[in-house]
């Protein structure tokens, strides 16, 4: 694989990073991931525009510009020939002295990678649905900042795992805040129910988009908290994240949500979402 770090495409055994760089000692550090189907990158502006949000909550510095990013994007799917898979973005303060303070004169460090993932659209799980288990919610305050420190969201899918489920569902303060990497989302009586944007999640860019789709197909959407009762309640329930797209969630604990199979809108969204997008 080529591999992009600092200003260079490299192979991967090549490339380089300080042991002094803070991502590494402090997840001081964003990302995004942004998904390529057929060749072609998926919803890229948006992810930009997250990505320079993220800058500027951290103080951070842009590397690189808008159309610059873009370009490195495009040559690592050509250089690596992705057809299905995603590409990696990460951005760091950079190497400095350990402080805890920000350095005041640290270039940031700037990674680029791809994934292959052959068949990405057309997953199993969307067919099966996903069981998802409910844990607490305990990462820091900022979710609306991508950064790079997700180990509680590990540890989320590894308790996940462990009950034989595939992912899990957070709840603070009884309510449902996201999944570990997507955001959730149920159905209830046709109303489409997704927690509004606040620092407590983070604003997904496929989030916004499967929003505006269900309003223009007219389905009703309430952005509002909602706890996990009324999630095991509901008639549907789903998630969305630049890698999974629209996923079914047909079973939350031991509860299977509506008949337990991925609902009729989950589907129709699904295939809008793709139809729409790609
Ligand atoms: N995760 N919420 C969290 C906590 C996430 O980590 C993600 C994305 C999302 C969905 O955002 P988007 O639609 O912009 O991908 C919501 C990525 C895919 C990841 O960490 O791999």
């Amino acid at each position: 694989r080529t591999v992009y770090v600092n200003g260079q495409y490299l192979p991967e055994n090549e490339a380089t990073v300080s042991i002094f760089d803070r991502g590494f000692l402090f997840a001081d550090g964003v990302y995004e991931v942004t998904s390529v189907i057929g060749g072609k990158l998926l919803d890229f502006d948006g992810h930009a525009v997250r990505l320079e949000r993220s800058l500027n909550e951290l103080e951070m510095a842009h590397p690189v510009t808008k159309d610059e990013l873009l370009e490195i994007h495009r040559q690592l799917v050509e250089r690596n020939e992705i057809t299905d898979g995603l590409v990696y973005l990460q951005i760091t303060r950079g190497a400095a002295d350990r402080d805890f303070a920000y350095p005041k004169d640290a270039e940031p460090t700037i990674v680029l990678f791809t994934q292959n993932k052959p068949g990405l659209a057309q997953s199993p799980v969307a067919d099966k649905g996903m069981k998802v288990i409910s844990i607490e919610d305990q990462r820091w305050g900022r979710r609306d900042i991508k950064t790079v420190q997700l180990l509680y969201p590990s540890m989320g899918k590894m308790a996940a795992k462990a009950q034989g489920a595939d992912d899990a569902w957070m709840v603070e303060d009884g309510f449902v805040t996201e999944g570990t990497s997507n955001n959730a989302y149920i159905i209830k009586d046709n109303v489409l129910i997704t927690r509004h944007l606040g620092n407590e999640i983070l604003h997904g860019i496929t989030r916004k988009a499967v929003l505006e789709f269900a309003r223009v197909a007219q389905i009703t959407v309430e952005e509002r908290s909602f706890t996990m009762e009324e999630a095991k309640a509901a008639d549907e329930a789903f998630i969305t994240s630049a890698t999974t797209f629209v996923m079914p969630v047909v079973q939350i604990d031991d509860t299977p949500i509506g008949s337990g199979q991925p609902g009729p809108l989950t589907k129709r969204l699904r295939e809008i979402y793709l139809e729409e997008s790609i």
